[in-house]
């Protein structure tokens, strides 16, 4: 037995005793909490295996430091991230606007609640109204919140505002907008929604970038189409220019509410501050979250005014939403995305990093990759396999990526990366790939 497996050992029995004597004012349980950056990752692994739930299917590393692109695991080995939290870490790793505006706030206040005013979330509601045509804001802590928060409005503005009754909600193919039960209606994929019906009532679905589908679809019945301009999860799709503008035209002619999730796609991702700005196409409403804080949990609903009107005290609310820390941090998170000028980054660093991939696909055998689709630094790569054993080649190799729905490899590298770190990435991807069907 070695050193480090007594260690384990050791620690695994005080987190035995821990659980056996919890309730007895034992509150321990063994947990090295004050210095997680010395814990083994044999150790963390262990307490997730008995403590977590086990929700995640997770790759066998534990990151404990990370800076601007990099990260840095338990064993010290540096790892180049073309994940950012998936999209979260727009701005890298611990950027030091966000860490700066954390620490401040966190010394004056950490949380009061919306009964009363909060500084920093009238100053990030202020901003995001000047950035973006909708000019209300409801803030929330994360991306299925601020849709569920969506759907709501939607209805109760037709009841409330418009006096009809109309509660549908337009959702697509391979959308993801969340996994609470309003967010997960509006979800249609399998693999999320089974086991979990009855889901709530008032969803239909329609083919995502089926322009005919949606005209003959959307009626005076639809309260909202809610669309993904570009679908994460399930793909990388990117809505088409005709179907944008159907979406437009049924507005129009049925009145219908445009909702524009841009939890992974927003805040200068794609290489426009909004996604739908490639349509130039109005929204109703916007939901965001992911990147909004710089890495601390929050999301925003953003409506026009007359359609914010529908909410009165007491109809929708949430007791974490938009409190001063995670509003500081969102603050000094959308302020360095425009001060440093990362949308347009996302979009020239993007251009670059889609003509690479093109370059090293083209030195592939045939029929490896099948599509390589994306727009600024959200892009997704087709192959013609299960893309899990690339994903934890890449790993093994120091590169960060995922793959989502079954064969996607999916790069949402943070906006402030440079050439230096695309040409890494994508040699290791090319040396991957290279290797064909592990
Ligand atoms: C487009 C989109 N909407 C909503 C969500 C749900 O966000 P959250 O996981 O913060 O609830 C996600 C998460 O991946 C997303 O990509």
């Amino acid at each position: 037995m070695t050193e480090d497996d007594r260690n384990v050992n050791e620690k695994g029995r005080k987190v035995e005793e821990g659980g056996r004597n919890a309730g007895q004012g034992n509150r321990n349980a063994g947990v090295d909490s004050q210095n997680s950056l010395e814990i083994s990752l044999e150790r963390i692994v262990d307490l997730d295996a008995r403590f977590g739930m086990q929700t995640y299917s997770r790759a066998r590393v534990a990151f404990v430091k990370g800076e601007g692109a990099y990260l840095w695991d338990t064993e010290g080995k540096k790892y180049v991230d073309f994940v950012a939290g998936l999209a979260v870490n727009g701005l890298g790793h611990c950027h030091p606007n966000v860490v700066k505006a954390i620490k401040s706030q966190a010394e004056r206040l950490l949380h009061c609640s919306n009964l009363y005013y909060i500084a920093p979330q009238a100053e990030l509601a202020a901003l995001l109204a000047e950035i973006s045509p909708c000019k209300r804001a409801f803030f929330c802590s994360s991306g299925a919140e601020a849709n569920e928060a969506a759907i709501k409005l939607a209805r109760k503005y037709f009841r409330k505002v418009m006096k009809q009754d109309r509660a549908e909600i337009v959702t697509f193919s391979k959308a993801f907008h969340g996994r609470t039960m309003g967010a997960l209606a509006a979800t249609p994929q399998k693999r999320f929604q089974e086991d979990f019906q009855p889901l709530p009532e008032g969803f239909k679905y329609l083919e995502f970038n089926d322009a005919e589908a949606l005209l003959e679809n959307v009626s005076e019945k639809t309260a909202a189409v809610m669309v993904e301009p570009i679908q994460g999860e399930g793909g990388i799709h990117i809505a088409s220019d005709e179907f944008m503008a159907a979406i437009e035209t049924a507005r129009r002619k049925t009145g219908a509410l445009v909702i524009f999730d841009e939890v992974q796609c927003g805040l200068g991702r794609t290489g426009k501050l909004f996604a739908f700005e490639h349509y130039g196409i109005r929204p109703d409403i916007i939901t965001l979250a992911k990147s909004l804080g710089g890495g601390v949990p929050i999301g925003a609903m953003l409506a026009q005014d007359e359609v914010a009107s529908a909410f009165a005290p007491g109809d929708h609310g949430s007791t974490f939403g938009g409190n001063p820390l995670c509003t500081s941090a969102a603050l000094a998170a959308v302020r360095t995305i425009l001060d440093e000028r990362l949308t347009e980054n996302a979009a020239t660093i993007g251009q670059y990093l889609l003509s690479r991939l093109h370059e090293i696909s083209a030195g592939l055998p045939a029929g490896v990759v099948r599509e390589i689709r994306g727009r600024g630094l959200m892009v997704g790569i087709e192959i013609s396999f299960e893309g899990k054993g690339v994903v934890s080649r890449c790993l093994e190799r120091g590169l960060i990526v995922n793959c989502t729905d079954g064969n996607v490899i999916r790069l949402l590298p943070p906006l402030i990366i440079g050439k230096e770190e695309v040409d890494q990435a994508v040699r290791i991807l090319g040396d991957v790939l290279s290797l064909g069907k592990p």
